[in-house]
This record gives structure tokens, C-alpha cells and sequence, in this order.
């Protein structure tokens, strides 16, 4: 028969994974055999040297030697919870997705994070943070890798390594440079003014997060949902925190950077301990599917761009509660591994040439980070769905594969396994058309208006949170050498709003620049500020 390939999940019952996990009332060695010592190595006598044959020595020392791991490129400094989410049904006429489906519990595990920072760094930095989710639904993980920022720095993931770069460390002092000297980052968002939507969004109060209990989430791309009639959609995923969203001010978040750094990280392990689960609903922004992929104008496929809330409001999906912390942080919150690629039948990927470049960088990332392709296997991957594919062997291979080699279909081992019933329950991909269209490294002219969706925020905002904005420009600005840089900065400001351009001006001690644009027409959107976001009422 089909052999099956699964590996048992442990966390099906709610129980941390036990394989491979300390047992038994003794000490023994990684092959089981009992110690009666751990503490003196084996020696040519009481003052003599450590003999070469002492075995548990060598494989307790090498062992520890290859401890860690590679950090993560990007988002290295993270705390991940496990938790529960209960889908309400609304979503029901728009996926097919069964964990959508009315009173539906699926276990999930979130990871937080910051961007830039190591592995060890402080938590109440000015960054962007993580908001990554990994459902394990009966039908195969949906992984939702969002931020708690709705946009992004850059439209086209071909630029990634390069505004990492321009942000991350300086190659000589290994200082973060938004840190330390900010020349490169302000030059990159200055010259790539796509980038100036998120900046602001940065330099705004979401920038440092009270807590991540306190943080909204964004699946920041366009997706495509798709029910049982075949019927497609796009949508924007939403998270919003059940304690509203609060921030630090800057000095608060510096003098907790330097009393407690791993204060964001303490803070969901002791909620969670302490019973004052961490709750968000899930939300859709619902547009029809139309062939240009656009909705009041604004292109969908433009992840520097938002859709206001006034003109496609949230609509709640579904509850997620994080009610259990890790067992241990290593097995879970290091060695998760999140992929946008893994989604349920339901839920399909767009055009967005920035989440076509994630498809690519995550598996890519974790082969090396996991260090071989069986990463899937580590408990915190392991789907909870049924497994039965045809991957075989490679590093760190744990399942123990029957039958013949893996080929489908096969007159000798289960024959075809595709069979009736798979256009009910398989994931199929959208059959969209795509367009007959000359090959070109070229974006869509829609891609080219930078500024309105910035300038939208600054209005949006209380005048408190302008000020704050204010004082973040000019104190991150006024971190760079480069006269050059800041002056291109405060044009872009003046490209955004006179007013923001001209306090920062004066901060920096620097002539505020012309416009050298019509300043957009746009109207504030209420959502976009933070004072008063609560959870309705229940
Ligand atoms: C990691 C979000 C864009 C490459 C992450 C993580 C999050 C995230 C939340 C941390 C996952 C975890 O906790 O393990 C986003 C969002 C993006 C974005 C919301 C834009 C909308 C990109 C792009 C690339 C990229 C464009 C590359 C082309 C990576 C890599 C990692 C990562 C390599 C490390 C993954 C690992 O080591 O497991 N991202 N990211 N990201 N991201 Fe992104």
C-alpha cells in the first residue's frame, strides 16, 4: 500500500514534542548507555592527561561545541507563543479555506520580532516588527508572515539585500546602522522614495510597540481567496490586538532598552503565564477580483500602498488566542520556519513582485539556516495534516520511508493516487490568465507615486503623534554625516507635507526645501491613527 510517511506531531495533543527529549531516571550517553560520571574526564591518572579514548567527554564537548546555529538573516531577535484560532464563518462565502469555517479550532504558533537587530539585541528598538503566524490546519500549513506595519520598504524583492544592507551593520564596526551613523539607510530611502511610506510608518509611534500584545498585524500583500465555486477575490489580511495599539515615547523605550532589553519578549511570556492571554482578530479588506487589479484607484499589487479602512473596512474573521508559552525556546521559537508558499486550499498567492520574491527567499534562507532540506520534520514545522509526499532523504532525514522509490503514478506500490475527490480537497491554483506582455525589468507606471499615501498618514495623525514624528526625524536624521543625505531626506519631506518638512528642518539647523511636486489630494483616514484603537466592545 501507499507508504506513510508521517512523523508524529507530539503537539497534537497539546503536549510538548517528547522525541529525542531527556527520559528515564539516569544519565546515559546519546546511545543510551548509562554514566556514572560526568563530571571528570578520563585521565593517565589523578595529574595526568585527558585520554584521547574518553568518548563521552568528546561527544559532550563536541556537542556543545555546534550549539547554536545560524541566526536569521533578517527578524533574528523574536518570541514566539502557541495559541488557539477559532474562525467565526464569515469568511465562509469567499474561501474555501475549512479553517475559516464557523466554530473551527485551529492551533497556531505566532512569532514576534524585530528586523534588524541580532539575535541578542534590545527589544524596544525603532524597527519594524514581525507579526508571523503558522496555523496548522487539517489541510496543510497556512503560514501568514506579516509585520505589524501594512507596507513595505520596497515593490520589488530584488531590492531586499540592498535596503538590508543599507540598514543592518556597518560592515567595518558590525553597529547596526540605524543605530549608530544612519547615512546609508537615509540615502537608500531617499534615492528609492518607494521607501519613504514605510519610513514614516517607522518614524511614526508604531515604530516602538508598547508590547506585541499591543501591535496590529498585516499580511501587508494582496492575496487571492477562492471558494467552492471557484469564485476569486482579493483580499488584505489584518490582525488587531484585543488591548488596542500602544507604543513606548522614544525616552521610555530607551531607558527600557537599557534596564530590561528582553522587556517585549518578558512581557508576552509573563501575560501568558500569568492567564492575561494575548488576543488579535483576523480580519479581511475584501475587493472584487478584477483584471487590473485595482481597488479605488490604488494598485493591489503595490505593497508600499494601503487601502483606508473607510473605503474597505475589516471585516472579522476569526479569534486567535496565545495561551501557551514555549517549552523551549530553541525547539520552537529559533527553529520555526515560516513560508508564505505554505497555504491551504483556499487561499492563493497574487503578482505582487515582492511576495514572488519571498516564494524564493524563505525555503532558500532555511536550507541553510536549518541546515538541509528536512526541516519540515522538526517538531514546531511538522504539519498537523496527514503527510504523504515524496521527498526522501537529505540531511537529518528522521521518517523511515516504505515501498519503492517515490514515482506517481506507479503500478507497483498504491498506483495513482490522484484520484475523484482531489478537485474538492486539493489545493488547486487559481487558473489566472496572465497577460501576453513583452519579458521587462520594468514595474507598472501605478508603482510610480510615492509620496500621496505618505503624505495620507502625516494628515492622519493626532498632533501629538505629528510631534512625535517630528522628533524622530529630526533625531534619526540628525544621526547622519552626510550633509547630501539630509538635504534629499527633507526634500522628500517637502514632498510630503511643508509643515513636517519644515520643524524638522529647523531641528536639523538646515533651509527646509520647495516642494517639487503638487502635494497629493488626500483626506485623513481615522483608522491609520492610534489614539483611541481599542477592541469594540464583545
Ligand atoms: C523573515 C516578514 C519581505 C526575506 C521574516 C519574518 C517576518 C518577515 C515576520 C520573521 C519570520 C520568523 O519569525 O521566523 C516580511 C514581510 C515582508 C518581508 C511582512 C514584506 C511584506 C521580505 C523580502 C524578502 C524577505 C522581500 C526577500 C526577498 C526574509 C528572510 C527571512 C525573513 C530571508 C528569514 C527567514 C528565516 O530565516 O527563517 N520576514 N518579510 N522578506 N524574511 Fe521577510
Amino acid at each position: 500500500g501507499t507508504p506513510d510517511t508521517r512523523l508524529p506531531t507530539g503537539s497534537e495533543t497539546g503536549a510538548p514534542p517528547t522525541a529525542n527529549a531527556q527520559q528515564g531516571a539516569y544519565l546515559t550517553t546519546s546511545q543510551g548507555a548509562r554514566l556514572r560520571d560526568t563530571d571528570h574526564s578520563l585521565k593517565a591518572g589523578p595529574r595526568g592527561p585527558v585520554l584521547m579514548q574518553d568518548h563521552h567527554f568528546r561527544e559532550k564537548i563536541m556537542h556543545f561545541d555546534h550549539e547554536r546555529i545560524p541566526e536569521r538573516v533578517v527578524h533574528a531577535r523574536g518570541a514566539g507563543a502557541h495559541g488557539m484560532f477559532t474562525a467565526y464563518g464569515t469568511a465562509e462565502a469567499v474561501t474555501r479555506a475549512g479553517f475559516l469555517k464557523k466554530g473551527k479550532e485551529t492551533p497556531v504558533f505566532v512569532r514576534f520580532s524585530t528586523v534588524l537587530g541580532s539575535r541578542g539585541s534590545a527589544d524596544t528598538v525603532r524597527d519594524t516588527r514581525g507579526f508571523a503566524t503558522k496555523f496548522y490546519t487539517d489541510e496543510g500549513t497556512f503560514d501568514l508572515v506579516g509585520n505589524n506595519m501594512p507596507v513595505f520598504f520596497i515593490q520589488d524583492a530584488i531590492k531586499f539585500p540592498d535596503i538590508i544592507h543599507a540598514a543592518k551593520w556597518h560592515p567595518d564596526r558590525e553597529i547596526p546602522q540605524a543605530q549608530s551613523a544612519h547615512d546609508t539607510f537615509w540615502d537608500f530611502v531617499s534615492l528609492h522614495t518607494e521607501a519613504q511610506h514605510h519610513a514614516i510608518w517607522n518614524m511614526s509611534d508604531r515604530g516602538i510597540p508598547r508590547s506585541y500584545r499591543h501591535m496590529e498585524g498585516f499580511g501587508v500583500h494582496t492575496f487571492r481567496l477562492v471558494n467552492n465555486a471557484g469564485e476569486t477575490v482579493l483580499v488584505k489580511f489584518h490582525w488587531k490586538p484585543k488591548l488596542g495599539v500602544h507604543s513606548l515615547t522614544w525616552e521610555e523605550a530607551q531607558i527600557t532598552n537599557g534596564v530590561d532589553p528582553d522587556f517585549h519578549r518578558r512581557d508576552l511570556y509573563d501575560a501568558i503565564e500569568a492567564g492575561a492571554f494575548p488576543e488579535w482578530e483576523l480580519g479581511l479588506q475584501i475587493f472584487p477580483d478584477t483584471p487590473d487589479e485595482t481597488f479605488a484607484g490604488i494598485d493591489l499589487l503595490d505593497p508600499t500602498k494601503i487601502v483606508p479602512e473607510e473605503l474597505a473596512p475589516v471585516q472579522p474573521v476569526g479569534r486567535l488566542v496565545l495561551n501557551r508559552t514555549p517549552t523551549n525556546f530553541f525547539a520552537e521559537s529559533e527553529q520555526v520556519a515560516f513560508h508564505l508558499g505554505n497555504l491551504p486550499p483556499g487561499i492563493d498567492v497574487t503578482n505582487d513582485p515582492l511576495l514572488q520574491g519571498r516564494l524564493f527567499s524563505y525555503l532558500d534562507t532555511q536550507l541553510t539556516r536549518l541546515a538541509g532540506p528536512n526541516f519540515s520534520q522538526i517538531p514546531i514545522n511538522r504539519p498537523h495534516a496527514p503527510v504523504n509526499d515524496m521527498l526522501r532523504d537529505g540531511f537529518h532525514q528522521h521518517a523511515v520511508h516504505g515501498g519503492v522509490a517515490p514515482y506517481r503514478p506507479n503500478s507497483l506500490d498504491g498506483g495513482n493516487p490522484f484520484t475523484a475527490g482531489d478537485a474538492e480537497n486539493a489545493f488547486l491554483d487559481v487558473p489566472v490568465v496572465v497577460a501576453e506582455a513583452p519579458k521587462i525589468r520594468e514595474n507598472p507606471v501605478s508603482f510610480d507615486d510615492h509620496f500621496s499615501q505618505t503624505r495620507l498618514f502625516w494628515l492622519s495623525m493626532s498632533p501629538v503623534e505629528q510631534e512625535h514624528i517630528i522628533r524622530a526625524y529630526t533625531f534619526e536624521l540628525g544621526k547622519c554625516y552626510e550633509q547630501a543625505i539630509k538635504e534629499r531626506q527633507l526634500q522628500c519631506l517637502a514632498n510630503i507635507d511643508p509643515v513636517l518638512c519644515a520643524q524638522v528642518a529647523t531641528g536639523l539647523g538646515l533651509p527646509a526645501p520647495e516642494p517639487t511636486r503638487p502635494l497629493a489630494d488626500v483626506a485623513p483616514s481615522p483608522a491609520l491613527s492610534q489614539v483611541g484603537q481599542e477592541w469594540p466592545a464583545d
